[in-house]
C-alpha cells in the first residue's frame, strides 16, 4: 500500500517497508474488538452531529455505512488487511472506501488512542459479566453437591496430613465462598473500568466542540474519565481486570489439584465421569484426570500474562506508547483460557460422584479426634496447654499400641488424665467430632446445614 493510500500518509514520502507493516500490525488480534469500535463510532458520528461538526445526512451515511461494514464482519465476508494496521483504521478506510467524504469526517476530535481505550473498556466490561455468569455455573454445580452429599464425613486436611473430620458439604462450600469472591471482584473490577476515556483524543483532549458526557451515556458508561493525559495511557483496569482472572484461575487450580489427588487410587474419594477422563495410549488400564490437570497446567499462561501485562507498563512515560497495543494478546489469551476452564469445571462438578464410604472410613485413622479430647479436657478445668500435652501423651500410647484414641478404654484413658469420664467417648466418635464445631462458619451439620440453605438462595435454587 503506498503512503498515501494510508489514513495517516500525508506526511509521508514512501511506501512503508512491509517488514514494518508485518511488525506493527494487530489486526489478526484486535479484530476481535470490531463490535466495540463501531458500536463506539456510532455514538462518536451521533455526537459530531448534534454539535453541528456533520449534517443530519452525513451522520446517516456514516451509521449505515458502519453497519454494513458490521454486517460483513458477521457474515465473514469482510477483508482485514495487515497494512491498515488495526481494526480502527481497517473500519474507518472501508467507511471511506464505501460513503465517501463523510467518512473522513468521522475521526475528527478523536484519535485511536481513546479509541482503543474506549473499545478495551468495552470490551472488558461485557467480559466481567461473562466470566461472572459462569463462575456463577460453578458455584451452583458446588451448591448441588453441597446438598447431595450433605450429612456425609470427610478427613479436613492440614499439610495434606489428616487433621479432623469435616462434612463433605463444608469442603464444597469452601469453593462456593472462593468463586463468590472472585464474582464480587469482577463487579468491583467493572465499576473502576466503566468510565469513557473517549474524547481524550490524542492525550490533550480537543478544542473542537463535542460532548464526552452524551457519548459516556449512550454507550452505558457511568461517567467519563477526568484527565486526558491519564486516560490516554492507563492500562489500570486492564491489569486489574487480569489480576481478578488470575485469582479464579488459582482457585480452579487448587480444586484441579485436589481432584487430581482425590479420583487417585491413593485417595479414591472421588470419581470423575469417564466423559471427562481419557485413556493411555499403552497402558490399558488408565483412566486419567486430564480435565483438572489442563486447569492446572493453564494457569501457568494466566499468571504469565498478567506479568505480561504489569512489565509493560512498567517504565512507560506518560501518555500513550506503541508498547500499549502489546496489552491485548496476553488479556485476550487469559480471557479464553479462563472461560474455557471455568466451563469445563462446571460440566465437570455436575457430573462428580463422591465415594462416601471411602470417605468415612478415612475418618476413622490419624487420631483426628485429638483436638476433640483435647478440647474435652479444657472443659473439664484443664488448661488447653497442658490438654495439649496430654492428649500428645495418649497418641503417643496408641500408636505403640496400634490402635486408635476411641479404641483406648476408660481405664487406659484415665491413666493420661484422671479427669476423663465415660462421657468421652462422644466426643472421640467422629460423629460426635463434627456435630460439635457449631461455631459460625464451623463444619457442625447444623452450621454447614445453614450454609447450603444460604447458598441455594443466593444461586435461586429452591429445594
Ligand atoms: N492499535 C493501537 C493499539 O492497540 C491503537 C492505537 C494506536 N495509536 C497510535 N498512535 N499509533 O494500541
Amino acid at each position: 500500500m503506498s503512503g498515501s493510500e494510508k489514513l495517516w500518509g500525508g506526511r509521508f514520502h514512501g511506501a512503508t517497508a512491509s517488514s514494518v507493516e508485518a511488525f506493527t500490525a494487530s489486526i489478526h488480534y484486535d479484530s476481535r474488538l470490531y463490535k466495540y469500535d463501531i458500536r463506539g463510532s456510532k455514538a462518536h458520528a451521533t455526537m459530531l452531529a448534534e454539535n453541528g461538526l456533520l449534517t443530519g445526512e452525513e451522520l446517516k451515511s456514516i451509521i449505515d455505512g458502519l453497519s454494513s461494514i458490521e454486517q460483513d464482519i458477521d457474515d465473514g465476508t469482510f477483508e482485514f488487511k495487515a497494512e491498515l494496521e488495526d481494526i480502527h483504521m481497517n473500519i474507518e478506510k472501508a467507511l471511506v472506501d464505501r460513503i465517501g467524504p463523510a467518512g473522513a469526517k468521522l475521526h475528527s476530535a478523536r484519535s485511536r488512542n481513546d479509541q482503543i481505550a474506549l473499545d478495551f473498556r468495552m470490551y472488558l466490561r461485557d467480559q466481567c459479566d461473562h466470566l461472572s455468569d459462569l463462575l456463577e455455573q460453578v458455584q451452583k454445580a458446588f451448591t448441588l453437591l453441597a446438598r447431595k452429599y450433605l450429612g456425609h464425613v470427610m478427613p479436613g486436611y492440614t499439610h495434606l496430613q489428616r487433621a479432623q473430620p469435616v462434612m463433605i458439604s463444608h469442603h464444597l462450600l469452601a469453593y462456593f465462598e472462593m468463586f463468590g469472591r472472585d464474582r464480587h471482584r469482577f463487579g468491583d473490577c467493572k465499576k473502576r473500568l466503566n468510565l469513557s476515556p473517549l474524547g481524550c483524543a490524542a492525550m490533550a483532549g480537543t478544542g473542537l466542540p463535542i460532548n464526552r458526557e452524551m457519548v459516556a451515556e449512550s454507550l452505558g458508561f457511568d461517567g467519563v474519565t477526568a484527565n486526558s493525559m491519564d486516560s490516554s495511557g492507563d492500562r489500570d483496569f486492564a491489569i486489574e481486570f487480569a489480576n481478578c482472572c488470575t485469582i479464579t484461575q488459582l482457585h480452579l487450580s487448587r480444586l484441579s489439584e485436589e481432584l487430581v489427588l482425590w479420583s487417585s487410587k491413593e485417595f479414591s474419594f472421588v470419581e470423575i465421569d469417564d466423559r471427562f477422563c481419557t485413556g493411555s495410549s499403552i497402558m490399558p488400564q488408565k483412566k486419567n484426570p486430564d480435565i483438572p490437570e489442563l486447569i492446572r497446567g493453564k494457569s501457568g499462561r494466566v499468571v504469565g500474562s498478567l506479568m505480561s501485562l504489569i512489565t509493560l507498563v512498567k517504565g512507560l512515560p506518560l501518555t500513550y506508547n506503541r508498547d500499549l497495543q502489546e496489552d491485548k494478546e496476553p488479556l485476550f489469551d487469559t480471557i479464553d483460557t479462563v472461560s474455557s476452564s471455568l466451563s469445563i469445571m462446571a460440566e465437570l462438578l455436575e457430573n462428580l460422584r463422591f465415594r462416601t464410604g471411602v470417605m468415612e472410613e478415612a475418618t476413622r485413622t490419624g487420631f483426628m479426634t485429638a483436638t476433640d479430647l483435647a478440647d474435652y479436657l479444657v472443659l473439664k478445668n484443664v488448661p488447653f496447654r497442658e490438654a495439649h500435652g496430654i492428649v500428645g501423651r495418649a497418641v503417643v500410647g496408641c500408636i505403640e499400641k496400634g490402635c486408635e484414641l476411641v479404641d483406648l478404654s476408660l481405664q487406659e484413658l484415665q491413666e493420661f488424665s484422671p479427669v476423663i469420664e465415660k462421657d468421652v467417648y462422644e466426643v472421640l466418635s467422629v460423629q460426635g467430632s463434627v456435630n460439635s464445631r457449631t461455631s459460625t462458619g464451623g463444619t457442625g451439620i447444623t452450621r454447614v446445614e445453614e450454609a447450603v440453605i444460604q447458598a441455594e438462595k443466593l444461586m435461586g435454587i429452591s429445594e
